[in-house]
Order: structure tokens, then sequence, then C-alpha cells
């Protein structure tokens, strides 16, 4: 059994009459220990999907679907075996740093917090394991910084106290959004170099949600391409930035900045613009800026194909690269 099994996974958006689509029919599997990347535009439904298998979509979007945590159904689980599972057996760290802190507790508290709640931890043994958990995720001089507040700190070790609020009850899932978009380089590579170690150390399986090619190839076994909140392509990532099958994603390989690249040449650019929700007709939603589409592309939506975990949703010949 697969530890995170998600099968035909919606988010829609119901306004009146009107339903629109932010997330159609996202199916995906993580074992344990296995590292899954899911990549894609802004406004592509990453974190509104992540959310959703925690129950913390937004409220107008309705889930359908399902989504099994080691055979648990979490989509339309009630809200307190949701809550048990948050945090506990899943971590999770979200986009904003910033703003997930509470600004009005020292993070030794934040971290010894979740050990109460969800171990029944006394404030001794859970500051000690706050202190353990400093330690783990690099931070030094933990005494003095598990009694600081989160305004005390940098970006970078905000993202780190997340981290280890995330990891604080040893979860089997880390659910990681956009963790180092807000860091600079020097520091998202060392938060990059974490997550690995962290991954090996704590037997983690890891859902990252990235815009950034670069950190998935670092980090993830596998990938999966959404766009307009379908599923492009997935398969070996190792596979699918070298040769990739979809024309998205040769299209997001080629818009993506290189340190080693010639400055003089303008980075390239997608043209046009993802649908907005609703805006879909019946193909292949990447048809309008697909430079590859053909008659049926606009007219019929391809089913996702392939062998094994390579699958991709393409009307082209497989054999085209
Ligand atoms: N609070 C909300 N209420 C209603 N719809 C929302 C809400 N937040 C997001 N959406 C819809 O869900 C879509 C997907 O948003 P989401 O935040 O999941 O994208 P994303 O792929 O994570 O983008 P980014 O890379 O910018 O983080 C949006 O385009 C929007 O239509
Ligand atoms: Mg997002």
């Amino acid at each position: 059994m697969s530890l995170l099994d998600v099968r035909g996974l919606c988010l829609t958006l119901d306004r009146g009459h009107a339903s629109h689509t932010i997330v159609d029919d996202l199916s995906f599997t993580l074992d344990r220990g296995e590292s899954l990347a899911v990549v894609g535009e802004s406004g592509s439904g990453k974190t509104q999907a992540a959310l959703a298998l925690l129950g913390l979509q937004a409220p107008a979007l309705r889930a359908r679907g399902s989504a099994r945590f080691e055979g648990f159904e979490l989509i339309g689980a009630a809200a307190a075996a949701l809550r048990r599972v948050r945090g506990a057996r899943i971590g999770f760290v979200f986009q904003d740093p910033a703003t997930s802190l509470n600004p009005y507790l020292t993070v030794g508290a934040q971290i010894a917090e979740m050990l109460e709640l969800h171990q029944g931890a006394t404030r001794p043994a859970a500051l000690a394991e706050a202190r353990r958990l400093l330690d783990a995720v690099r931070i030094a001089d933990a005494p003095r910084r598990l009694a600081q507040y989160p305004h005390e700190m940098s970006g970078g070790m905000r993202q780190r106290v997340m981290i280890a609020i995330a990891l604080a009850c040893r979860p089997q899932l880390l659910i990681a959004d956009e963790p180092t978009t807000a860091l600079d380089v020097t520091v998202q590579q060392q938060l990059i170099t974490l997550l690995g170690d962290l991954r090996r150390e704590f037997a983690l399986a890891l859902l990252l949600i990235t815009h950034d090619l670069g950190v998935v190839a670092e980090l993830c076994e596998r990938t999966l391409v959404l766009y307009a909140g379908r599923m492009m392509e997935t398969g070996a990532t190792a596979h699918v930035l070298a040769r990739p099958a979809h024309p998205y994603t040769q299209a997001l390989l080629r818009a993506r900045p290189r340190l080693d690249g010639d400055t003089r040449v303008p980075l390239y650019a997608i043209p046009g613009a993802p649908p907005r929700a609703g805006q879909a007709g019946g193909g292949c939603v990447f048809a309008p800026r697909c430079t590859q589409a053909m008659e049926v592309c606009v007219q019929l939506r391809p089913a996702a194909q392939g062998i094994g975990d390579a699958r991709r949703a393409c009307h082209l010949q497989a054999t085209t690269p």
C-alpha cells in the first residue's frame, strides 16, 4: 500500500450556477520515504491541491475524489480526524513563513505546543525535544533561540523553525510548499541541503511544491507537472528534466533561468497566459499556448497515457521529443 494514494482529486469553485474547476482529476502516489515534486506556473493549483489533502483548501473550494493516507481517506474526513493527522502524521511547511508563525509566541513555545497537543508531552519534555529539533534543522545556540520571537530571526531561520515544527511529531510525510522561494540564493541552497539530509534522518516522504526546477532536480526522485489544474506529465525527475515528453514541460524548461546561460540572450517566456478558472475549453488546456498543437488538441482532452510511473497527457506521438 502506498503511503499516499491520490485518485481523481478535483477542486471546484461553485459560484451560483457556474462551477469552475481549479484542480481536475489529479492522481498520484507516494511511497514511504519517496519524494515527489509538483511543479507548474503560478495559479496552476499546486497550493490548493496540497491544502485539500489536509482539509485546508480555500473555503470556497469543494474537494471531490480520493486521497488515502496509510489507507485513511482524507477527502471529506471529519474535522477532528483531520486534526489528528495534520501535524502529527503529515507535517507541512507553507508558502509564507512570515504569516505561518505566531508573532506573539516564542519559537520554543510554538514547537513545544505541537508536542503537547499531539503527544501529550509535558512542557519540560517538550522544550528538551524542541532543543533537539533546532539542532536537527541546524540552528546554532538552540537554548537562546528557543526564547526568541519569530521577528528576532532572519527569513532563513524562520523557515528552519517552520521545518522543525513540521517535524516535531516525526511525521511520515512532509508537505513543503515553496519552502525556499522567499529566500536569497545562498540560504535557498542551504535549505535544500537541509531538507535532503532531514529526509534521510527522519525517513520522510516528501511532497514538494515548487516552480523551481533546480530544486526539483536536487531533492525529488519523481516529478509531476501541473498546468491549469491538470496533470501534463509525470515520471522520474531525471527523465522529465532530460527528456521532457510534454510541450508544456519543454517550454517550462526553456523558460528556466540558468546561471551558466548567455545573459545577452533574452530569457524565453511561454507566450500567452494560463486559462482563467472556468475558461478552459473541451480540449487540452495547454493547446492555446502550444507551438505543436494540432486540430485534435483543441477538440479533445488528451487522456493520461504511459508505462508504469511515466505518464503524460498529450496527443502528440509518444516518439516526439
Ligand atoms: N482563497 C481562494 N478562493 C477561491 N479560489 C482560490 C483561492 N485561492 C486560490 N484560488 C484559485 O485556485 C487557483 C490555484 O491557486 P493556487 O494558490 O493553488 O496556485 P499555485 O499553483 O499554488 O500558484 P503559486 O505558484 O502562485 O503559489 C487560483 O488560480 C484561483 O483561481
Ligand atoms: Mg502556491
